[in-house]
């Protein structure tokens, strides 16, 4: 496995977390027009399931790079014909490919490509890992708060199918802020700590909603849209006891009126879209350390 390659935000000490964080925020503005000094840097995006932002802000931050992208569909590949993805994989490599973006709906498929040298980012690995949209997070709670250590953030929903959940928990954790989950008692998840959501958002800087992951195989819990919205969503009343200055998240797709009201996902306290603005740097950054560069140095920093 190439170590440049970005699988899990296990794989990243607390300084390489900040490193990424660091070089996303430049690429906002004394960096902006950055590109990757090499002739050659061919990129092929593996998506295995669906996706918009990753898929898009990924391959929006390639071409702003300076890469070759290429777009790749399951079904009009030979995966149709029983390859392998380990095959697939090595065919990239085989054929000149410089990286590969791969999301997977297998829980760490990466695992299988332990034998391809081309650096791997991680776009997704069931409800395994979402290593850059845990630094998206990250990086959207940094500007809004300066810091992420000390912080209460409350994750509520399909936490049993989420690798939002996971990836988030682990880097929190790790860099000293509080995480606690809620939702229905059948998405509880071994391990991650609950609270009752009436009592978190009163005590949380960050709400975290969460989809209810379908295609994993979740049903509603028997309860239609508006008794979940109601029972375990934000609704007008939740996002009113919020303290003033907390923030409202969610990794999107949102389903509008079920885990959150639709008034609220451009409310005051939302920060949905800028998260996905925020998609778009860190995997600016993360391309980059994928290639091998080093961080910026931060005194060039000009932001406003
Ligand atoms: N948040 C996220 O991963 O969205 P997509 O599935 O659209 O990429």
């Amino acid at each position: 496995m190439n170590k440049n390659s970005l699988l899990s935000m296990r794989d990243l000490s607390v300084e390489d977390i900040y490193s990424i964080l660091d070089d996303a925020r430049l690429f906002n503005c004394s960096f902006k027009d950055w590109q990757l000094p090499m002739q050659k840097a061919l990129v092929a995006n593996l998506f295995f399931e669906a996706s918009t932002r990753t898929h898009f802000s990924f391959e929006s931050a390639q071409y702003q790079l300076g890469c070759q992208v290429a777009d790749f569909a399951a079904g009009a590949s030979s995966v149709t014909k029983g390859e392998t993805l380990y095959d697939t994989v090595k065919t990239f490599e085989s054929i000149g490919y410089d990286m590969v973006v791969i999301r997977h709906s297998q829980d760490e498929y990466f695992k299988e490509l332990e034998n391809i040298n081309i650096p791997i980012l991680n776009a997704g690995d069931g409800a395994g890992n979402h290593p850059t949209q845990c630094l998206l997070d990250l990086l959207t709670m940094q500007n809004e708060f300066g810091t992420l250590e000390g912080l209460n953030v409350v994750i509520c929903g399909d936490i049993l199918h989420s690798r939002v959940a996971a990836s988030d928990k682990e880097a929190l954790e790790k860099l000293g802020s509080t995480v606690r989950f809620a939702g229905p008692k059948e998405w509880e998840r071994p391990g991650y700590p609950t609270i009752d959501f009436d009592e978190a958002v009163e005590w949380a800087d960050v709400v975290m909603m969460l989809r209810i992951q379908k295609e994993r195989g979740s049903g509603m819990a028997g309860m239609t849209d508006s008794e979940y919205l109601e029972k375990y969503g934000l609704t007008k009343e939740r996002y009113a006891r919020m303290k003033d200055k907390a923030i409202v998240m969610h990794p999107a797709p949102v389903n509008r009126g079920v885990e959150i009201d639709t008034d609220l996902v451009e409310a005051e306290k939302s920060r949905i879209f800028e998260q996905m603005h925020n998609g778009m740097l860190v995997r600016k950054a993360v391309i980059k350390r994928g290639f091998g560069f080093a961080p910026f140095k931060k005194e060039k920093e000009v932001c406003v």
